[in-house]
Order: C-alpha cells, then sequence, then structure tokens
C-alpha cells in the first residue's frame, strides 16, 4: 500500500517555520542585549550558637539560602510555629532538610527563640 503525500503535509512545517521566524524578527535587537554585571553579596558569619545536634543541623541545613541572622531577628516564637516554620522552607523553599531533622531544628529553635 502506498501512503500518499498531501499538500498540507508539507504546508504544516513551513507554516510553523515561518511563525518562529516571524516571531524572531518581531523581536527588538535591544531585547537580547547582554551585559557584564558584578555584585557585591551580603556575608556573614554569623552561626547558630551551641554545639547541640539541634544547632549543628540548624548550620548544616539553614544557612544555604539566607543567614543566620534572618532566622535569629525574627520574633520569639511557639515550638509548634518554629516546626511550621522548619517545613515551610522544607516545603515550599525546598530546602534540603532531611525530614527527621525537621523537628530537631524546630526544638533547638524554640530553645534559643522560643515564645514563652
Ligand atoms: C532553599 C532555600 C532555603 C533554605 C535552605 C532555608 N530557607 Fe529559610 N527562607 C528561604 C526564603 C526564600 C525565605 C524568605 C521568604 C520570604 O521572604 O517570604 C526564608 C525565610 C526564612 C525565615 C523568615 C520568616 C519567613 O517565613 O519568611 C525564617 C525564620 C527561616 N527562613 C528559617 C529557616 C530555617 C530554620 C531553615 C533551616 C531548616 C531555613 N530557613 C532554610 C529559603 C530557605
Amino acid at each position: 500500500m502506498r501512503s500518499t503525500l498531501h499538500t498540507t503535509d508539507l504546508l504544516q512545517p513551513l507554516f510553523f517555520a515561518l511563525c518562529a521566524a516571524g516571531a524572531l524578527a518581531a523581536m527588538p535587537a535591544h531585547a537580547l542585549t547582554l551585559r557584564v554585571e558584578s555584585v557585591q553579596l551580603p556575608t556573614s558569619t554569623r552561626a547558630f550558637p551551641g554545639d547541640s545536634s539541634g544547632a549543628k543541623a540548624a548550620n548544616s541545613y539553614c544557612l544555604t539560602c539566607h543567614s543566620a541572622g534572618m532566622v535569629l531577628n525574627q520574633p520569639d516564637l511557639t515550638a509548634d510555629a518554629w516546626l511550621a516554620e522548619v517545613k515551610k522552607m522544607k516545603d515550599t523553599f525546598k530546602a534540603p532538610v532531611p525530614p527527621d531533622q525537621l523537628p530537631v531544628i524546630a526544638t533547638y529553635l524554640a530553645s534559643i527563640k522560643g515564645k514563652k
């Protein structure tokens, strides 16, 4: 059996190619200007205080995206609120914290910044 080649088989890819070319041509030239920029990032040597397992976990898992100051300058929170905060870091911001370390970190934070 022979397959028949229809004109539409050829027109469709041609149509898409023309659309793509049209889209590129429509882009203003300045849209693709690349510049070299340099920025000075703030540095911080501040770490989570202590050498408990919680402090170690916080120093291992909580300093990749922001400083300890970001955490330590928050208002005092209840233990539940700290747990919710640490879970938010993992679930929403994808902090790579092992699940068993979540309560360890939350308990530690509640011990140094807990709301009585
Ligand atoms: C993957 C990146 C990432 C990691 C790792 C991370 N965080 Fe965050 N954290 C963020 C971002 C992004 C914000 C800012 C959220 C905003 O501006 O609303 C933030 C903000 C915070 C805040 C401020 C309050 C808030 O909710 O915005 C606290 C407290 C905090 N992080 C605690 C922690 C703790 C504790 C850890 C370790 C378990 C941690 N973070 C690890 C991304 C991260």
